[in-house]
């Protein structure tokens, strides 16, 4: 028998051994690695007569391809033997208890502007946007008020440049003079947002919410403005009836103006909204000032309408019986487990709003 062939048949039989991944990687190096037995049969293929060489490389090379294929086939035995141990060990228990899980919770504000939100566009309003940061000519001069008037007092308004002329906007009206820039009449839109006083006690916060409502078209009078807000109020706290009154007041945008009350009792201690002879300031409005409508180049003897401004954050105390304003923004996390909404809970008219 040759060389090789005793070489081969002696590392078959050593290979067939049961052997650890050490045990084989030196055999590796034993044949293959420098000065390896196989690799060294190749250094000596050049001593070889030419006749014989031939024949010799071919037997060598099959040798190799043999020994090396059964080395490599060894291996991964090996390594998948211990893989499989592996997940035997790493077996998940679906029987174990799963780790707490805290789900997040919508805001009662923002529910509440999700409520608004959808009520207005079931009567065709659509949804406008604005900039906390404003301009004084949008906040103010373009909505008709007046240089000496108090809002634009520094105790009343948050100011963020020396000339007074970028301020955090004091209510969402400017967003009226936007929309009005942008578009052409008519307009039917609401625009609810962050808005900010310097003000601040158990039913002010410096930041609050409005939500802003415009409606700008042919033969727009009084009477839309009362169908709307009566609309709006009832199918916001969901009631067949609600007491409503109108009281006169005074805004430099609109003429004339009113502020809306909504009646309401106490009953052992909590609040029935739409009923009882006490009343409660919720909204101001009035027909848009022919001023404003000359501002943002609306011809005021073909247009006309009304103008709204809710405060949401009172809405949403009333609706759902939260007594301190400020506990809305103190990120409590209880406090909003407890008065949160859950994230599915979409308010939609056809399936209730609320809860
Ligand atoms: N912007 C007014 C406020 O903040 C509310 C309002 C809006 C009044 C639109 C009339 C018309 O008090």
């Amino acid at each position: 028998m040759s060389d090789l062939k005793n070489l081969k048949k002696r590392f078959l039989s050593k290979l067939e051994d049961n052997l650890s991944l050490e045990n084989i990687n030196e055999i590796k190096t034993e044949l293959f690695g420098k000065g390896g037995l196989i690799s060294s049969q190749f250094k000596n293929l050049s001593s070889i007569t030419e006749s014989e060489r031939k024949k010799f490389a071919s037997e060598l090379n099959q040798v190799k391809d043999e020994l090396q294929s059964l080395i490599t086939y060894k291996i991964n035995q090996i390594e998948s033997k211990k893989i499989n141990e592996k997940l035997k060990k790493e077996k998940i228990d679906v029987t174990l208890p799963e780790r707490p899980f805290i789900g997040g919770k919508i805001h009662p504000v923002s529910q509440t502007i999700d409520e608004i939100s959808s009520i207005f566009s079931e009567i065709g309003f659509s949804v406008e946007e604005g900039p906390d940061v404003e301009n004084e000519y949008n906040n103010f001069t373009a909505l008709n008020t007046p240089d000496n008037h108090p809002a634009r007092d520094m105790h009343d308004t948050f100011y963020l440049d020396e000339k007074k002329e970028i301020l955090l906007r004091t209510h969402t009206s400017p967003v009226q003079i936007r929309t009005m820039l942008k578009d052409k009449p008519p307009f039917k839109i609401i625009a609810p947002g962050r808005t900010y006083r310097s003000d601040s006690d158990q039913t002010h916060s410096p930041m609050f919410h409005q939500v802003e409502g415009l409606h700008i078209d042919k033969n727009i009078n009084m009477g839309h403005l009362k169908g709307c807000l009566n609309y709006f109020i009832k199918e916001f706290f969901e009631l067949e009836k609600i007491k409503m009154r109108f009281r006169p007041s005074h805004f430099p945008f609109t003429e004339p103006s009113a502020e809306v009350d909504i009646g309401y009792e106490i009953k052992n201690g909590k609040i029935i909204i739409g009923e009882g002879d006490q009343w409660l300031e919720i909204l101001g409005c009035g027909m848009v000032h022919p001023n404003v409508l000359k501002n943002v180049k609306v011809d005021s003897t073909k247009f006309q309408g009304y103008a709204f401004g809710i405060g949401i954050d009172r809405l949403a105390m009333l609706k759902y019986g939260i007594n301190d304003l400020r506990s809305f923004f103190d990120c409590n996390y209880r406090w909003l487990n407890h008065f949160g909404f859950d994230p599915l809970d979409v308010p939609t008219n056809y399936r209730g709003l609320s809860r």
